[in-house]
């Protein structure tokens, strides 16, 4: 039996390391470590909970918003406000874009190199590849100059010996399944995805006044600020004291309008080129779609309100046990709590224990192995990152969990748009939660949620028409009405999945913070029983061509889109990188 260690995996988020056990050319075992200690929950205690939410973004760069949303609306909870319909939709569409920007980059540019072999594409005929683009669909960019083009700017690249990007790559793998004309589509579209994320997120510096780290979040609302009388009076789009500048106010008719362009050429994209990929890659690795299997545990905290009484999800909250589909059991906080045996913390009372957030600590620990690190094999606490549970059983969360949980709790709409990606995976909707069925889980909600965006815009165009311009509720926004202790969470759902904050006030200032992110779930290590984490679960079983280039660990890490910036949320300010850890470069950019 051979042990074998990708460190650091990248092209995800933040720094994480699998080991894996490997007999037979199969993974047999599996961990998952993450190797960076932030302490973000640490950096919260004694803030002004209004300013949280600031800190709290900073938890991870790509995650920003999910952890910004997560705080007010944990603040908000403690305080016991509502927010005014037009903050929900706001908030509803800056999140939404979000997902949308998120799930397309982690296909192209974070996964889609575990798929399409890069140096291949150079043999491509571009005439083939414009054929096969033309079978996909009516994008505009199907001719066999365009790609002639994109060929001899991948060409010029590789002949500098230059690679750059594309270095170290597992190129000529055989595991590899497309032909060149697919690969160089696929590496045509990789840039192309570049330019319509840049036009995307123009929504999030209309809504958000910058991204990444939008600034407009607020406790209580949104601070975007109709023009005076609605969009309706100022009709030129100009604020009356609006001064010379590129954008116009985001609530104006004007960027009510230019958010609608963006949506509409944001469909255009995902219709044309991206979920026909999504197809494409399926249909070329169907075997895959039986890889990756885990427990068939699922979790969604449910996300993007629909009322404002909050009780009504565009992807709804509930958990399914044991991959029994016929049932969406329903999840408060209180089934939410962490052990710490195998990680790198300190805890007082036994640490297989499992411990609610709202009680929960952070008190960093690092007990080996010794450094530099070659191995954890051994090592009795082998991560950063703690090990959540529901009930007590370790759970997946992610796009493919949200849509499961949706499915089985019956909603018509997700349920026909489940089918249909089942019938993809060769039929049955258990196979979403698979290596190829999370990433053709990512391509389904971002398909739901282009359908909706431009009902929320409608939504959010009447109601500022109908004179209701409220953007956040401030009435408790003196620290004086506060009461002298208060505790508060919120349960909400991020790109990678479900995402939990939990905090107290005390004397007007954060007493307690204490964050689960989606990928803390995704990549727990054990927990006091033994069990593994559904990352680890899922890599067991995975076949491996050749050990010297394991492409397929990849494959199904990469699945999972891990964030470990945000699962492990203290850095070591001297040059001897994260605490206590070398780490040295191994696997694939
Ligand atoms: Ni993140
Ligand atoms: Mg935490």
């Amino acid at each position: 039996m051979a042990r074998l260690v990708i460190d650091p995996v990248t092209r995800i988020g933040g720094h994480l390391r699998i080991e894996t056990s490997v007999s037979s050319g199969q993974v047999t075992d599996a961990w998952s470590s993450g190797t960076m200690f932030r302490g973000i929950e640490l950096v919260l205690r004694g803030r002004d909970p209004r300013d949280a939410w600031v800190f709290a973004a900073r938890t991870c760069g790509m995650c920003t918003g999910v952890h910004a949303l997560g705080s007010v609306r944990a603040v908000e909870n403690a305080l016991r406000i509502s927010i005014p319909r037009n903050a929900r939709l706001i908030r509803n569409l800056l999140a939404g874009t979000g997902f949308v920007q998120d799930h397309v980059v982690q296909f192209y540019q974070l996964q889609s190199f575990d798929w399409v072999d890069v140096v291949a594409a150079l043999e491509a005929d571009p005439a083939a590849t414009a054929a096969l683009a033309k079978t996909q669909s009516d994008h505009p960019l199907a001719t066999v100059e365009y790609f002639r083009g994109v060929q001899s700017r991948l060409q010029a690249l590789h002949a500098s010996g230059q690679l750059g990007l594309f270095a170290q790559g597992y190129w000529g793998h055989p595991a590899y399944a497309l032909t060149p004309a697919q690969d160089l589509l696929l590496v045509a579209h990789y840039f192309e995805a570049l330019d319509w994320q840049r036009t995307l997120m123009r929504i999030h510096t209309l809504l958000g006044g910058i991204s990444p780290h939008a600034a407009t979040f607020l406790v209580g609302g949104m601070a975007v600020v109709p023009p005076w009388g609605g969009p309706a009076r100022a009709s030129s789009g100009e604020h009356p004291q609006q001064v010379d500048r590129k954008s116009p106010d985001a609530l104006s008719a004007t960027g009510l309008k230019d958010i609608g362009d963006i949506i509409d050429i944001t469909r255009r994209f995902v219709d044309q080129v991206y979920a026909p990929d999504v197809a494409l890659l399926a249909r070329a690795y169907p075997e895959w779609a039986a890889i990756g299997r885990g427990r068939a545990n699922f979790l969604s905290y449910g996300e993007f309100p629909e009322n404002d009484a909050g009780d009504a999800w565009l992807m709804p909250a509930g958990r399914v046990m044991d991959g029994d589909l016929t049932r969406a059991l329903p999840i408060d906080e209180s089934g939410v709590a962490e052990a710490v045996v195998h990680s790198w913390y300190a805890i007082a009372g036994d640490p297989a224990a499992l411990t609610p957030p709202a009680q929960g600590e952070t008190v960093p620990a690092y007990a080996g192995p010794a450094l530099p690190l070659t191995t954890l094999e051994g090592a009795d606490r082998y991560s950063w990152i703690k090990a959540p549970r529901y009930q007590d059983d370790a759970m997946e969360v992610g796009p493919a969990a949200r849509l499961l949980v949706g499915y089985a709790g019956g909603t018509g709409d997700l349920r026909s748009r489940v089918d249909a990606a089942a019938a993809l995976l060769g039929g049955e909707p258990a196979a979403l939660a698979s290596t190829l069925g999370r990433t053709v889980a990512r391509s389904v909600e971002v398909q739901l949620l282009v359908s909706r965006f431009t009902d929320w815009l409608r939504q959010l165009e009447a109601n500022l028409a109908s004179g209701d311009l409220a953007v956040a509720d401030v009435t408790k926004w003196d620290p004086g009405s506060w009461p002298s202790s208060a505790s508060g969470h919120s349960l909400g759902e991020g790109p990678r999945g479900a995402v939990g904050h939990w905090m107290s006030i005390a004397d007007r200032q954060v007493d307690t913070y204490q964050i689960v992110d989606a990928s803390t779930w995704n990549a727990s290590p054990r927990d006091g029983q033994g069990r593994r984490g559904a990352l680890e679960e899922a890599l067991v079983g995975t076949p491996l061509s050749d050990p010297d280039r394991p492409l397929e660990i990849l494959r199904t890490v990469h699945a999972f889109d891990p964030c470990t910036a945000c699962a492990v949320h203290a850095y070591d300010p001297t040059d001897r990188g994260p605490i206590g850890i070398r780490v040295s470069p191994g696997g694939a950019r």
